[in-house]
């Protein structure tokens, strides 16, 4: 059985939604201390709907196909919605990575986070803070 399945492959070398958004309402930037990848991520919100999204990855494939992916899951979506995406949702709707993947993953469910407190902090919207407790690397703090 491949490694990687052909979703996998198709976010990774047609990544959807690659860039920066300039006059974004929610920035984040995430990363792995471990592995060093970095993953910035964009929010354009219209009534509390995401209505665009874009990311940078300065990662390996699996960091840039979960991300792929994890802006293909939220657009659209409400703000809420967003925050509720998980890792495992983002994994399954690649259907699968390798399990010495998985954190890639996470990092793909951190930097969606990231940039949702982004915009909760400069549209000075309340938000539970223990929620927001990402992962103890330089990045998140
Ligand atoms: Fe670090 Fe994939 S190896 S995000």
């Amino acid at each position: 059985m491949a490694l990687y399945s052909d979703k996998v492959m198709d976010h990774f070398q047609n990544p959807r939604n690659v860039g920066k958004i300039d006059d974004a309402d929610g920035v984040g930037e995430v990363g792995n201390a471990k592995c060093g990848d970095i993953m910035r991520m964009y929010i354009k919100v219209e009534d509390g709907i995401i209505a665009d999204c874009k990311f940078n990855t300065f990662g390996c494939g699996s960091a840039i196909a979960t991300s792929s992916m994890a802006t293909e899951l939220i657009k659209g979506k409400s703000v809420e919605e967003a925050l509720q995406l998980s890792n495992k949702a983002v994994v399954e709707a690649l259907d699968g990575l390798p399990p010495a993947k998985i954190h890639c993953s996470v990092l793909a469910e951190q930097a969606v986070r990231a940039a949702v407190k982004d915009y909760y902090d400069k549209n000075g919207i309340e938000y539970n803070a223990e929620e927001f407790v990402i992962c103890d690397c330089d990045h998140c703090h």
